[in-house]
């Protein structure tokens, strides 16, 4: 044993509680039900908030940053994972998602938000503590503190690849899309840098809250008494919430006068209600109603013109939703739980048909801030024969002089042009009709007949369109 005199320790630093915050520990537990449970932050974050709201110090403000914090997070995933990837002695994959998703909400605040950077790395460390241990919290912050010595244009510089070297790359880290989905963004988009950058930017842009007003329920005059409600740019019975709010808290909402519908999707059902049939318009079919959205506002342009509208769904609880939404239509309805490709009614039965397919919703990234991460290329092979199947049987349900509109909520060539074009080598008495005229005022269409809505050009989801008039 040495004789040597022993070097008096340090007095250890006694133990501090870590403090818990009550939006970031929320917005925890959110990315994780995402993560863990496949869950949808849209369905999942509301009624944590509601509990949240029940306690006496979680208040508006709280519960705004929670939501900025978990969607923000989520839509800027694949760039907080390159800039933690750059920050830590492993590969991504060997980090315990947890901690992962600590890292991320702490990269949000620290590169995509005005909190300080103190700020910022205190209370995700602090987070870390509560639901990490005090560990793993030591590993946070180190790679916090990395983090912290650059901002996201110096980050972005070090982590994504040179434009010039590999485009999709340098746009799926810079703007946080996968390298497919811009890929197949691109596509379909056509033209250079410029248009498809302002498309991505525009995917992580918080959407508007539009509403409609249901015609011959609500005006827009009604909507428009609320707090920062300005008319829509293209739908006539559009009202813009410019400063989001609550529309369940809107009275006309709240009894389903008016309801909250993207602008695309308005002027879809608007095409289709007003695109020229010869003959009859009394019999119109939405043949993939569910939860309705289209379907109230069909119900409601049909009752106008004295025709009854089917609204049919295949899963019996949306079926479900679309009767909830039709309740209250000033004309004749029904709703039926069925399947489209399979369908209960005779062909030949309506002048007017929507199939609104299910599809991989890549125009509606901006509301689904996880989406672009869950979906993978095969998903397109799933959905192809469904789309295919939904639209043949509603060219089917058309008679010779009616109007099929086939829509997506996603710009992807596969399931719009492709879809479309081997339908129509299917059925040759079937012409695709200018979509461009019935969307009256919109600028920017392409080159018709069909149409693409696009984010960054109409503000809207990008919705696609085509017309099919069935002349045999
Ligand atoms: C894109 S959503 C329709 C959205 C709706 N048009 C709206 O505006 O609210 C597609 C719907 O088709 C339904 N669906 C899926 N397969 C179907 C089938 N074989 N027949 C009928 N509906 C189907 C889905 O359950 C889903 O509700």
């Amino acid at each position: 044993m040495s004789d040597q005199p022993r070097r008096p320790r340090k007095p250890a630093k006694p133990y501090r509680r870590p403090q818990k915050d009550p939006v970031r520990i929320l917005a925890f537990e959110a990315l994780r039900a995402v993560d863990e449970r496949d869950a949808y932050a849209n369905l999942v974050l509301p009624p944590l908030l509601r509990k949240a709201r029940e306690n006496d110090d979680f208040d508006a403000r709280d519960a705004a940053l929670a939501t900025e914090l978990v969607y923000g997070t989520l839509r800027r995933q694949g760039t907080y994972d390159a800039v933690v990837a750059a920050c830590v002695d492993r590969p991504l994959r060997e980090v315990d998602p947890p901690v992962l998703d600590v890292l991320n909400l702490g990269a949000h605040q620290l590169l995509g938000t005005r909190i300080p950077t103190h700020a910022a790395v205190s209370a995700t460390v602090e987070l870390a503590r509560v639901v990490l241990g005090d560990g793993r919290a030591k590993f946070v912050n180190a790679v916090l503190r990395k983090i912290a010595q650059d901002d996201l244009d110096g980050w972005l510089e070090r982590v994504a690849p040179a434009y010039d070297e590999d485009p999709e790359d340098h746009l799926a880290v810079v703007h946080s899309h996968p390298r497919w989905v811009v890929s197949a963004l691109w596509d379909s988009l056509g033209g250079g840098r410029t248009g498809i950058e302002e498309l991505l930017k525009a995917d992580n842009d918080r959407p508007e809250v539009t509403l409609v007003a249901r015609p011959g329920r609500a005006t827009t005059t009604e909507l428009l008494d609320e707090e920062a409600a300005v008319p829509g740019r293209w739908s006539p019975y559009a009202v813009r919430l410019t400063e989001g709010g609550e529309p369940g808290a809107i009275t006309a909402v709240a009894e389903g006068r008016a309801g909250v519908q993207d602008e695309g999707s308005q002027l879809v059902a608007l095409a289709l209600a007003n695109a020229p049939v010869e003959g009859p318009d009394r019999m119109w079919l939405d043949g993939c109603a569910g939860p309705g959205g289209k379907a109230a506002l069909l119900g409601a342009l049909a009752a106008e013109r004295g025709a009854v509208l089917l609204a049919s769904e295949k899963q019996p609880h949306r079926a479900g939703l679309v009767a909830k939404a039709l309740a209250g239509n000033p004309g004749p309805y029904q709703v039926v739980a069925a399947d489209g490709t399979r369908p209960p009614w005779r062909p030949g039965s309506f002048d007017r048909v929507l199939v609104d397919v299910p599809c991989t919703g890549l125009g509606a990234l901006r509301r689904r801030p996880e989406a672009r991460w869950r979906r993978r290329p095969e998903d397109l092979d799933g959905f192809a024969p469904l789309q295919r199947g939904l639209l043949r049987t509603a060219l089917e349900s058309v008679r010779a002089g009616g109007v099929v509109g086939y829509a997506t909520c996603s710009p992807h060539l596969a399931e719009t042009r492709a879809v479309v074009g081997d339908l129509l080598k299917q059925f040759p008495d079937a012409e695709l009709i200018d979509a461009r005229p019935l969307l009256p005022g919109v600028p920017d269409l392409g080159e018709g007949p069909d149409v693409q809505l696009w984010p960054h050009v109409h503000g809207t989801d990008a919705m696609y369109l085509a017309l099919i008039r069935r002349t045999g």
